[in-house]
């Protein structure tokens, strides 16, 4: 079953303690200038993708205690748990197994004894079908004019995936337009709404348990909306289709469970854009662009399995997270995409990350005396670079960050692709090198400033350095490519859950604000004050009525 070890009472960890106060004292400069290997020593290629991990703050020894301290966390044991199908998910009793959604080899995934992928493949022929149904036209609107708009209706793992892909995959986009509706605020779909048409838009309402009151209420809304522009309840059939766990419900709220597609409790709603979550995506970017995206995914599942921990992406990534996390005091993580497409590729891993290792409460039950998951964070580069890249430079926090780029634009323009990469390729080395008081002097006298006024400028330019980053360089962002490199970052989420003893695929801790605001939302039906909760409370509230 999943290991249970406290990886603090591991030998790696006491070794990895002493041994963090050399590696505070060096400076990442000078173990460039010790080995002329390092680059080629501390990357990864793996098909399309280089990982260059050389500018942390690590040497031999480091990456050899690191994997040592996987080993003693038995992370190969919880790797084969996870792709067997084990309940590694313990606190809900059930597998892991976004896997198997993308799992191009078809070999059997047993779960309770019964092999998923006949299903799983079922409803990606299912997804294929409808999408070319819709992307070709077949499929007419209540006044028999084909569909033109999309709007997915979800939240969280039933919207960020999917924004986040069709975002990054725009250039692969088909004639449909797509829009996602997520935030319970009517201005979402208020504004949604006018810019589409009832006779020629499709609603797909993703939820997984489909009870989620964001979602819910935006469905039906947006039923509301259509049918009140003139169609008829029989006209559902042609508009709304469903994406989720819940065929009860589904039916329920009055889709055809014909235009039903099925996932299983073993997908995490964060890991959920490879199941019938994604069909927003198959119909954005089109079904064999959504397959190419499974594939790319597939390919990381097999390095993730089976490459040695030395040369896994994922484990090294991980693993570098636990050393600036539990030794240094790191407590964010950016993820830094020079890429517009990519422009909601830190927004998705927050949940991804944030839900998965938000967690205080260990795999015996007990509360942890080591911090676990990064807050995670980031905006695409150059843009962040003029917003909050001051901190990272010269800030008292230590901030690892993933710098990501692709060496081929997808909209060659200029000497665009060159500027945005040569700032990829400055900031890390800047973040690295800083800028030394020698350096700073020099530069200044230069530039004719007097001795006074060097002395006075110069403790405000000097940079430190020695702020650890790695570099991930795409050939180019393709659907292929985009799968294979989310599929890295989850992996990474799985390891660091693994080392810190934590169940990564649970998210209690958003039930209670989802249970207190169910017991506020009668209390703001009338204008009578409300005196049952704290003053704070009742005094916003109260207010809140007075004003509304
Ligand atoms: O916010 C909690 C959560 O359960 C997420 O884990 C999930 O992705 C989201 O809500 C949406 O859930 P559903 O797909 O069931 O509507």
């Amino acid at each position: 079953m999943f290991p249970t070890i406290n990886f603090t009472t591991t030998s790696a960890y006491k070794y990895l303690a002493d041994h963090f106060i050399d590696i505070n004292e060096t400076n990442l400069k000078s173990l460039f200038a010790e080995d002329d290997e390092r680059f080629k020593k501390f990357s990864i290629l793996f098909e399309d993708i280089l990982v260059d991990f050389s500018k942390n703050r690590i040497n031999d020894t480091t990456l050899a205690l690191l994997i040592q301290l996987a080993r003693e966390c038995k992370l190969d044991e919880a790797i084969k748990a996870m792709f067997n199908g084990d309940k590694i998910n313990q606190t809900e009793g059930r597998p892991v197994l976004h896997i198997a959604l993308r799992n191009q080899s078809n070999k059997a995934i047993l779960v309770d004894g019964k092999d998923v992928m006949p299903d799983v493949n079922a409803v990606l022929a299912k997804m294929q079908k409808f999408s070319n149904a819709i992307i070709f036209e077949e499929w007419k609107g209540y006044t028999g004019k084909a569909i033109t708009d999309i709007v997915n209706i979800g939240i969280g793992g039933s919207d960020l995936g999917p924004v986040m892909v069709t975002e990054a995959l725009k250039a692969y986009k088909t004639r449909l337009n797509m829009h996602f509706v997520s935030n319970i605020d009517g201005t979402h779909l208020a504004e949604t709404l006018k810019s589409v048409n009832p006779e020629t838009t499709l609603f797909l309402v993703a939820s997984k348990t489909f009870t989620t009151q964001e979602t819910m209420t935006n469905a039906h809304s947006a039923r509301e909306w259509f049918l009140n522009s003139g169609a008829k309840t029989e006209d559902i059939a042609k508009h709304f289709a469903a994406l989720s766990t819940n065929a009860k419900d589904v039916a329920a709220f009055g889709i055809d469970t014909e235009n039903m597609f099925e996932f299983w409790d073993w997908v995490g709603g964060r890991y959920s854009l490879w199941s019938a979550i994604g069909l927003s995506i198959s119909l954005g970017i089109g079904f064999d662009n959504f397959k190419q995206l499974l594939a790319g995914a597939h390919a990381s599942d097999q390095h993730f399995e089976n490459t040695s921990f030395e040369q896994n992406i994922p484990v090294i990534l991980g693993l570098l997270g636990v050393w600036y996390i539990n030794f240094f005091n790191a407590e964010t993580h950016a993820i830094l995409p020079y890429d517009q497409y990519l422009h909601r590729f830190a927004a998705y891993f927050q949940q991804g990350d944030m839900e998965s290792n938000g967690k205080h409460v260990d795999r015996n039950g007990n509360a942890v005396d080591y911090e676990t998951g990064p807050v995670i964070w980031g905006e695409p580069g150059t843009n962040g670079q003029h917003a909050f890249y001051q901190l990272i430079h010269q800030g008292t926090r230590l901030i690892p960050c993933d710098f990501i780029a692709p060496a081929q634009s997808l909209n060659p323009l200029g000497d665009h692709h060159n500027i945005l990469l040569s700032n990829f390729f400055a900031q890390t080395e800047a973040l690295m090198n800083g800028k030394s008081e020698e350096e700073v002097i020099k530069e200044l006298k230069n530039s004719g400033k007097s001795e006074s006024q060097i002395k006075e400028l110069a403790p405000f330019k000097v940079f430190d350095g020695n702020r650890p980053t790695n570099s991930i360089l795409l050939k180019k962002v393709t659907p292929y490519s985009l799968g294979s490199l989310i599929a890295l970052y989850e992996h990474k989420i799985f390891v660091q859950g693994v080392i810190w003893n934590i169940f990564s695929f649970d998210q209690w801790g958003v039930e209670l604000g989802k249970q207190l605001a169910q017991k506020i939302q009668p209390e703001l039906k009338d204008n009578q004050p409300v005196s049952t909760h704290d003053s704070s409370t009742n005094g916003l509230i109260n207010l809140y009525k007075d004003w509304r």
